[in-house]
């Protein structure tokens, strides 16, 4: 099996001021400025970029964004193009998260456009991928997280060696009740295939899946421990720098 350093990602969603965003990031980067076992991204909300970006800007911590818009300039009132971000020299983009398709009626027409965008601006998406609660109960999780990577990634190939999955099943995100080891197992081998399918053997096992929902210091090792789990996709936990870097480190 082909070696994928793990990589864990802190979206820290609609949270944090300038001052607290600064000291989260000051108080992450004193304990992470070195450690290069794991790929580590903060992903803080736009106005926190640029001064998260400075504070990490001499570590092997990298920054990443919470959405973007696909088009690089326009009229476009109240979004932000990929250039924006690399300006900011974000590296990745979080793309397709749940709450932006249900609340925001994000369509996996309109992620698949921003997923281009993105790899053609040089960001590594993260594109984010689940079923509800109700599409497990009934059975359709597989189908569900098959037609939104089949969707998503349309049109792409071989540009797929950098981009980053994160499976995050609705029922999980934010609700402390966390896939069991063997079910994100199950669902990323599941996409794992559906990757195999688009991109081929050589591409999908060099594709890092990140797991996502109530992922806790006291859950994650055993989490990150299964076969296909190449880090995770941290909300909550990752608002308070202890909680964060005991992730972190748990994936090292
Ligand atoms: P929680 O870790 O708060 O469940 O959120 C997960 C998530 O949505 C990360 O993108």
């Amino acid at each position: 099996m082909k070696f994928r350093k793990k990589i864990v990602a802190g979206n820290w969603k609609m949270n944090k001021t300038l001052a607290d965003a600064e000291n989260l990031a000051s108080a992450i980067k004193l304990d992470l400025a070195e450690y290069r076992e794991v790929d580590v991204v903060l992903c803080p909300p736009f106005t926190a970029l640029k001064t998260v970006g400075e504070i990490i800007s001499d570590t092997h911590i990298k920054l990443g964004a919470q959405n973007m818009h696909w088009e690089s300039s326009g009229a476009f009132t109240g979004e932000i193009s990929p250039s924006m971000l690399r300006d900011l020299f974000c590296r990745y983009v979080i793309l397709g998260h749940s709450e932006r398709r249900s609340i925001f009626g994000e369509t996996d027409t309109m992620i698949n456009r921003k997923v281009k965008a993105a790899l053609a601006a040089n960001l590594t998406p993260i594109l984010c991928v689940g079923e509800t609660l109700d599409q497990r109960d009934s059975g359709k999780a597989g189908e569900v997280v098959r037609h939104q990577l089949i969707a998503g990634l349309e049109g792409l190939k071989d540009e797929l060696k950098n981009i980053v999955i994160a499976y995050e099943p609705v029922w999980a995100i934010g609700t402390g009740r966390t896939a069991t080891p063997e079910q994100a197992q199950d669902m990323h081998a599941h996409v794992r295939r559906i990757l195999c399918e688009i991109a081929g053997e050589e591409t999908a096992s060099a594709i890092r899946i990140q797991y996502g929902g109530s992922v806790k210091p006291s859950n994650a090792a055993e989490i990150f421990r299964q076969p296909d789990v190449d880090g995770g996709l941290i909300g909550g936990a990752s608002l308070e720098a202890r909680s964060f870097v005991e992730i972190v480190r748990a994936a090292g």
